[in-house]
């Protein structure tokens, strides 16, 4: 008898538990971001978290009678930790969304998962036209490599910059930035005199700049991933290649803000083409900024975190939307053709393509109140990713 009571009451405290448990997990919205938090990418880890941190910190962490939990793991860019990471999330802690993303090799290696398990991803980072293809679960917040380059090959010639040498690093958005600005500079009678492959890991950009030198072009357009514009510029400026006469160009990743402003005078009148500067001169932005320093001892913004702040929106609004109802469909279709004032401009989620369209600005490094910045100086507006019209 006793024997029976103990485990009957055994059996009642198990079922209470779970139904506890139950109730935790139904009443929780989990959001696994998995992010470069070292290794070469390690500033896009930490702008990307910063801004979702910020947004959940103004935006609270209670939607639609959900709490919300955001999960942060550290793929060190490394694509198969990526996959082993969205895999535990997915199984193990049943995440309602992925979201990150560093570097385009992770968005690819984790994208058959979002698919078999209808789970939406968010990807904030990577930028290479086709990663929307790969599943029919990715949305993106950050931007193409195409939208940014096409830009710059239209104001480059019309500059008086006709011959131009390419130096991208050697994968997806890379490749992309070369394609893209070259079809469109060529198309405006400029001309592409050679175009240089560095690779991602550890690149010595000595000897390509050497050769650019020898080349005498006027100017070099480079796409290097956010972190590593700093070591180009440098490399640039010790060469004297600014002397010999030859501009560098390229999209704004060079002049990422997470490090313009240690870059020093010999970056002043750079141009590049972005989606998104600390400077763009909207009052939405200038709380964005004004906050997220205050957030993390005066850490500037760059696109990353916008990526991320913007992505966290996205997510928020779905939840909404569904009234904290739906599932993975449900959430992707409340994803799909939001429109919204980011702090980067006007945004929209194409619901056909789920990747972003957003203004293009041309923009000029200028000295402001002692510091460094991306100054705009012209807009392309709305533009569609060119990697999907082909
Ligand atoms: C990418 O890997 O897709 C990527 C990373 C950093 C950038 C742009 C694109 O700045």
């Amino acid at each position: 008898m006793k024997k029976r009571l103990f485990l009957s009451a055994t059996m009642l405290a198990v079922a209470a538990l779970s139904s506890v448990s139950a109730i935790a997990q139904t009443n929780t919205f989990k959001i696994g971001l998995i992010l470069p938090m070292t290794g070469q990418q390690a500033t896009t880890g930490r702008q990307i978290e910063a801004a979702a941190r910020l947004y959940m910190a103004q935006n609270g962490d209670n939607v639609a009678g959900k709490k919300i939990e955001l999960i942060v793991k550290d793929d060190t860019s490394v694509p198969d930790v990526t996959r082993r990471l969205a895999q535990e999330l997915i199984v193990n802690d049943k995440v309602n969304v992925l979201a990150g993303f560093g570097i385009t090799p992770s968005a690819f290696a984790t994208a058959p998962l979002a698919t078999q398990s209808k789970t939406p991803m968010v990807v904030m980072a990577a930028a290479t036209s086709s990663i929307t293809q790969a599943s029919p679960y990715i949305v993106r917040t950050s931007f193409t490599l195409a939208q940014a380059a096409v830009a710059m090959g239209d104001w480059a010639p019309k500059n008086g910059i006709k011959k131009v040498v390419t130096l991208v690093s050697d994968y997806g958005p890379g490749i992309d930035a070369e394609k893209y600005f070259k079809e469109r500079l060529t198309f405006n009678g400029g001309q592409v005199a050679e175009s240089l492959r560095v690779p991602l890991r550890n690149p010595d950009f000595a000897p390509f700049l050497q050769k650019v030198r020898d080349l005498k072009p006027d100017a070099l357009f480079v796409f290097v991933p956010s972190g590593a514009g700093a070591a180009v510029m440098k490399q640039f400026l010790e060469r004297g290649m600014d002397k010999a006469g030859i501009k560098l160009i390229g999209t704004g990743d060079v002049t990422d803000d997470d490090q313009l402003n240690d870059m020093g005078d010999g970056a002043l009148g750079v141009v590049t083409s972005h989606h998104y500067s600390a400077a763009h001169p909207s009052a939405l932005n200038k709380k964005f900024v004004e906050a997220f320093g205050k957030a993390n001892k005066g850490l500037r913004p760059n696109f990353m975190a916008v990526g991320g702040y913007d992505g966290m929106r996205v997510i928020y609004e779905a939840l909404k939307i569904t009234k904290g109802k739906g599932g993975g469909e449900a959430l992707l279709a409340a994803m799909k053709g939001q429109i919204f004032e980011s702090p980067r401009g006007p945004m929209f989620i194409d619901a056909q393509t789920r990747d972003v369209v957003q203004n293009i600005y041309l923009r000029k490094v200028e000295r402001k109140g002692g510091q460094l910045y991306n100054v705009e100086f012209d807009v392309i507006k709305d533009v569609k990713d060119p990697g999907k019209e082909k």
